[in-house]
């Protein structure tokens, strides 16, 4: 299990960064990167793709997973999401993230480099998951 302390946080946020710089974001103006760090050290990245039917629009954090997820890598370690102003994932981004790790670091950061840590847990406390319907 690899230990928050051991991340190299401000690479997987400049990974971030730079997938930002892919977003599609025509509607909203709103970007947003994501960082995704798997267990054997592979760095999904993710940008949010919006689209004319509003509610058809993906969230960076899930590009990031499901491109993950869609090659087989279910071990996540730890995710970045950054934006202008350091907005917090939403919540469907959460539980997608809690499906695969039940207590995820979190790094929710801005353009200029500055961020904060949270875990899964904080992020989404009393939450439902995989083991919730056994
Ligand atoms: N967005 C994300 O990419 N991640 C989030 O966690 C919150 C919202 C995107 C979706 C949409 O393209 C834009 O930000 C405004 O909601």
């Amino acid at each position: 299990m690899t230990q928050s302390s051991d991340i190299d946080w401000p690479k997987l946020l400049q990974q971030a960064i730079e997938a930002r710089n892919f977003a599609y974001a025509p509607y909203s103006y709103y970007k947003v990167g994501a960082a995704l760090l798997t267990k054997n050290g592979t760095v999904f990245t993710g940008c949010n793709i919006e689209n004319a039917g509003y509610s058809s629009t993906i969230c960076a954090e899930r590009t990031a997973i499901f491109k993950a997820v869609s090659v087989g890598e279910l071990d996540f370690v730890a995710i970045a999401v950054v934006t202008s102003n350091a907005g917090a994932p939403c919540g469907v981004c959460r539980q997608v993230m809690r499906e695969f790790a039940h207590d995820l670091p979190v790094l929710v950061g801005n353009i200029a480099g500055k961020y904060q840590i949270f875990s899964l847990t904080e992020l989404l406390p009393q939450s439902f998951g995989p083991e919730s319907l056994s």
